[in-house]
């Protein structure tokens, strides 16, 4: 089978990340010089994907915008002789062909991935969390997707997380197929300490087949009175083979405070412009914080 479609669910309402989030969707904050979802996006492009369905709400129309071509800006930039500028404001309008949907009540994840059914079709498809940031060195997406087409089954991005984190997450019973590669028999979210399978949680990224959709329809509301995706997941898994792949990457919840100020300096530590000025800034800071004064900043003046 090849994958042909992504699907980036961004609907949720973002409340980790107020006041932020009350006017400009957590997905397009940025991390260094780009939105978070424009990450995504790349990655979806190197895995050889060209079709992106973005579930989207009423608040989120800077996104439709953000891959929009701007024409006036273009040729503003154009006529300044700003080169650089030009391509990086073109890139982000040619990634790939970008499609919209709305989920008009933020009902959850399942319900979000439901939404895409008509853009997929009868086809496996990939889905990224549009708050869910990765850095590895071969595309988490690309990973997900040889062991999808190699296998023609589902995939699960997965990592361990530390024991006190597991009932933020799901967990996973799995059992080894190979290095990295599990069989997947169950799943449950957010799960009480007698609950826990595995320390196995999915991060942020799955490939799935059609199949999902018949189930995502007669779900009923899960953990939090919300359409599960997990829960479809565990239902799928009784029908269809579903595997878990250990993906090689660090990955990044940016839809929480931590994990997006991680993300800034992870990123900014590695990015061509400002990397060197960041190594520098942090060592500075370090230096002060032995030196005891407890981190804190005294302001200038
Ligand atoms: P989250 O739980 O991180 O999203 O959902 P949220 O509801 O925005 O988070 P809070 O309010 O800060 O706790 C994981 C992913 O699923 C999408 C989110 O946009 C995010 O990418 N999602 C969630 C939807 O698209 N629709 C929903 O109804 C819920």
């Amino acid at each position: 089978m090849k994958i042909k479609k992504a699907v980036i669910p961004a609907a949720g309402c973002g409340t980790r990340m107020l006041p932020a989030t009350k006017s400009v969707p957590k997905e397009m904050l940025p991390v260094t010089d780009k939105p978070i979802i424009q990450y995504n996006l790349e990655e979806i492009a190197a895995a050889g994907i060209e079709d992106i369905l973005i579930v989207t709400n009423r608040g989120k129309s800077a996104i439709e915008d953000y891959f929009d071509r701007i024409p006036e800006l273009e040729d503003t930039l154009s006529r300044q002789g700003k080169i650089r500028e030009l391509s990086l404001v073109r890139e982000a309008s040619q990634l790939a062909r970008v499609h919209y949907v709305r989920q008009q009540e933020a009902r959850g994840l399942g319900h979000a991935v439901w939404c895409a059914r008509s853009f997929v079709g009868d086809e496996p498809f990939a889905v990224l969390l549009g708050d869910d940031l990765m850095r590895s060195q071969t595309p988490v997406t690309a990973q997900l997707v040889a062991v999808a087409e190699d296998y023609g089954t589902s995939v699960l991005g997965v990592q361990r997380v530390p024991p006190e984190d597991i009932a933020r997450y799901c967990s996973l019973r799995v059992s080894p197929v190979r290095k990295g590669l599990y069989d997947v028999s169950a799943l449950v979210e957010k799960p009480k300490p007698e609950q826990v399978y595995s320390l196995f949680a999915i991060l942020g990224r799955y490939v799935l087949t059609p199949g999902i959709f018949p189930i995502l329809e007669s779900l009923p509301p899960g953990h939090g009175g919300e359409i599960q995706l997990t829960d479809a997941i565990n239902v799928l898994c009784g029908r269809e083979r579903v595997l878990a792949l250990d993906f090689k990457g660090r990955r990044y919840d940016t839809g929480s405070l931590s994990g997006y100020l991680e993300a800034q300096i992870d990123f900014a530590l590695n990015h061509p412009l400002v990397g060197g000025w960041m190594r520098a800034y942090i060592k500075e800071k370090a230096e002060t914080l032995m030196g005891g004064n407890g981190g804190a900043n005294t302001l200038p003046g």
